[in-house]
C-alpha cells in the first residue's frame, strides 16, 4: 500500500514539474513562431485559439480568413481518436454546402516568399451521413489548380501539401466542389515559409510542386510521423511501412547536412534507413496519378551511412529507373552526413526504382528517406493587387455576398457576378467593369470605386445610394 502511495506522490510531483516546463516551453515556442508559421484550425469557435500539445505551435480559428461555410465538430466516436493520436486540428472542420468556389484568404505575407502550404482533412462523420457524406473536390492555390482531394474514408486523415512561391502579399486557398461528389470541407490550413535555398527546383511562382509522398524509411512501424520541432520547417515525414524484404537500420548519432543543403532532412528522419540482404537490390515504385504520362515528378533519394565502416567494407550503389541508369555514377553514402540524389522524372505510367550494389560493394544499398513531388504549373496570374484590395473593400462596405469569393477575375469560369475583366498576356488581369445594379446597396457612394483605376464601365442603378455622384465618376 505505502509503496503504491509513494508512487502516486511521485507521479503528482512529476506532473507539477511538467506543467512548469510546459509554461516555459510555451513561451519559447511562441517566440519561435515569429518564423512566420501560420496555423489555422478550420471550423473552430471564433475565440478559441490554442497551443497544440504535440508541436507547441499556436493555432488560430479560421473566422478572419473566410466568410462562408458552416462549422462542424466531428462526431463523438471519431473525436475519441483525437486524444489518442491526432492533433486537435482535426476536432472540427468547415464545410461549404453552397457556392461553386469557396476560399480562404491569408494576408500580410511577404511577396515572393516560398511557402509550404498544407491543407488537412478528416471527415469524422461530422454530418451524420457516414460514408454517404464523403466528398471529392478540387483545391486551387489562388487562380491555379492544385490537386483533387478524394476523401474516401470517414475515419482517415488526408493531407494535401504544396511548395510554391507566393507572388503577392496574400494567398488564397480555394475549395471547388464537383457536381454530385459531395460537400467540400477542410479541417486545417498551415503555411510554413521556406528559405529560398530549399527546393530550388521551385524557383518562381510559375511552377510549384505538390507532395506525392514524403517518407521516413526504416523506423519501427509504431514510430509517429516526424514534423515540427524535429523538422524546423514542419514538413510531415510519414513512416513507409517496412517491406518484408527490407531490413531496418538505425543509429542514435546525429546525422548532419552540409551548409547550403537543398533539403535539410532532419536527423530524426535520417537516423533510420532501410537496407536489404546481401546481394539484393532495394526497390520501390509508384504509379502515375490516373496513369497520366504527362505529369512531371520530382524524386529525391536521401542517403547517409549509419555506422562507421572499416577499411575492408564498402557500400557503393547505382540507381536505376525503369531499367536505365538514373544517377550517372556509383555512389557511397557518407558516414552520418546526408546526401541526396534528385531529378525530374516523366513520360511513364509507372516509375520503378532499383538501387543496386556495385560489384566492388561489400554491403547492400541503403535508403534513409524518400520524397516524391508532382510538378504543378501555377503560371496563371492573380488579378492586379490594387484592384483586389479595392474590390474586397467594396465587398465589405456594401456586404455583398453573391459569388464574390476568391480572385475576382480568375479563373475565368469563376469570374465574380457583375465584374468584367481585361486579360492581358504579360500582366495581371484588371477589373474594367462593375455592375452592382439592383443589389440593394444603401449608403454613400464609396470613394473606393476610384481605386479601381482601370474601370471603364460602372452601373449602380436600382439601389438606395445617397449623396452626390463623386467627381471621379463624372
Ligand atoms: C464543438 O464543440 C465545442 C466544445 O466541445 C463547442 O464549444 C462548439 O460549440 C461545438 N461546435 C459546433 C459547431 O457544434
Ligand atoms: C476516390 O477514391 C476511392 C477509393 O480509393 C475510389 O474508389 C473512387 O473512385 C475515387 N473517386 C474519384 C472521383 O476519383
Ligand atoms: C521560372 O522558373 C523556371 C524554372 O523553374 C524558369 O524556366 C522560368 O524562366 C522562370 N520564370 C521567370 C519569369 O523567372
Ligand atoms: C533501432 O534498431 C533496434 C535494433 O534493431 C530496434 O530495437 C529499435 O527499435 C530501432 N529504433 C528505431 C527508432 O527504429
Ligand atoms: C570489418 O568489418 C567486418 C564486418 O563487421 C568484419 O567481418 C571484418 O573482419 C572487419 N575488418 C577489419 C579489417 O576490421
Ligand atoms: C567500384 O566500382 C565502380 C565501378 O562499378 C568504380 O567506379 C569505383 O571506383 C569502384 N570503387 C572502389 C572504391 O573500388
Ligand atoms: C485606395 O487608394 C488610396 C490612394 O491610392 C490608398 O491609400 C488606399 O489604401 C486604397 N484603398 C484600398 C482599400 O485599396
Ligand atoms: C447590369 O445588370 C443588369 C441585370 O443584373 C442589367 O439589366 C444591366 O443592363 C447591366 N448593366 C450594364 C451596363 O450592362
Amino acid at each position: 500500500m505505502s509503496r503504491h502511495g509513494s508512487v502516486r506522490t511521485t507521479a503528482a510531483v512529476f506532473s507539477l514539474i511538467s506543467i512548469c516546463v510546459a509554461h516555459v516551453v510555451l513561451y519559447a515556442r511562441a517566440q519561435a513562431n515569429t518564423r512566420g508559421f501560420i496555423s489555422i484550425d478550420c471550423g473552430s469557435p471564433p475565440s478559441a485559439g490554442y497551443v497544440d500539445v504535440v508541436t507547441w505551435l499556436p493555432y488560430v480559428p479560421d473566422a478572419q480568413f473566410v466568410d462562408a461555410g458552416v462549422s462542424h465538430n466531428i462526431s463523438a466516436e471519431h473525436a475519441g481518436m483525437i486524444d489518442l493520436k491526432l492533433p486537435r486540428l482535426y476536432n472540427d472542420l468547415r464545410s461549404f454546402p453552397t457556392g461553386a468556389r469557396n476560399c480562404y484568404t491569408v494576408r500580410s505575407l511577404t511577396p515572393g516568399t516560398k511557402y509550404l502550404v498544407r491543407a488537412t482533412f478528416l471527415h469524422g462523420n461530422y454530418d451524420g451521413l457516414g460514408p454517404g457524406g464523403l466528398a471529392v473536390f478540387d483545391l486551387h492555390l489562388g487562380v491555379n489548380f492544385w490537386q483533387t482531394v478524394n476523401v474516401s474514408s470517414v475515419s482517415d486523415t488526408f493531407q494535401a501539401e504544396i511548395i510554391a512561391v507566393v507572388p503577392d502579399d496574400y494567398v488564397q486557398v480555394c475549395l471547388v466542389g464537383k457536381k454530385g461528389l459531395g460537400t467540400p470541407f477542410i479541417s486545417g490550413l498551415e503555411l510554413r515559409p521556406l528559405p529560398d535555398t530549399l527546393y530550388p527546383v521551385v524557383a518562381n511562382a510559375s511552377l510549384s510542386m505538390a507532395v506525392h509522398g514524403r517518407y521516413n524509411l526504416g523506423p519501427d512501424d509504431e514510430k509517429p510521423i516526424v514534423r515540427y520541432p524535429s523538422d524546423p520547417h514542419d514538413r510531415v515525414w510519414k513512416v513507409l511501412a517496412n517491406l518484408r524484404s527490407w531490413n531496418p537500420a538505425n543509429t542514435t548519432g546525429t546525422v548532419r547536412y552540409v551548409a547550403g543543403d537543398q533539403f535539410e532532412v532532419p536527423s530524426a528522419v535520417m537516423q533510420t534507413a532501410a537496407t536489404v540482404d546481401d546481394g539484393f537490390s532495394l526497390r520501390f515504385y509508384w504509379g502515375a496519378y490516373e496513369s497520366n504520362k504527362e505529369l512531371d515528378y520530382f524524386a529525391v533519394l536521401h542517403m547517409a551511412e549509419l555506422r562507421r565502416l572499416n577499411g575492408s567494407e564498402a557500400r557503393i550503389c547505382e540507381v536505376y529507373l525503369n531499367n536505365g541508369l538514373w544517377y550517372s555514377k556509383p555512389f557511397s553514402p557518407e558516414f552520418r552526413y546526408s546526401s541526396s540524389m534528385f531529378g525530374m522524372v516523366a513520360g511513364s505510367t509507372e516509375y520503378s526504382f532499383r538501387i543496386e550494389p556495385t560489384a566492388n560493394s561489400t554491403l547492400p544499398p541503403l535508403l534513409n528517406a524518400l520524397e516524391i513531388y508532382v510538378m504543378v504549373p501555377t503560371a496563371e496570374r492573380a488579378t492586379h493587387g490594387g484592384d483586389v484590395s479595392a474590390i474586397m473593400a467594396i465587398k465589405a462596405k456594401y456586404e455583398i455576398k453573391r459569388n464574390w469569393m476568391g480572385d475576382p477575375c480568375g479563373p475565368k469560369i469563376y469570374l465574380w457576378d457583375g465584374v468584367g475583366c481585361n486579360y492581358a498576356i504579360s500582366s495581371a488581369p484588371r477589373i474594367t467593369s462593375l455592375n452592382l445594379s439592383s443589389n440593394g446597396l444603401a449608403g454613400e457612394i464609396t470613394t473606393l470605386l476610384s481605386n479601381l483605376t482601370a474601370l471603364q464601365n460602372l452601373d449602380l442603378s436600382h439601389n438606395s445610394l445617397t449623396g452626390n455622384i463623386p467627381e471621379f465618376l463624372a
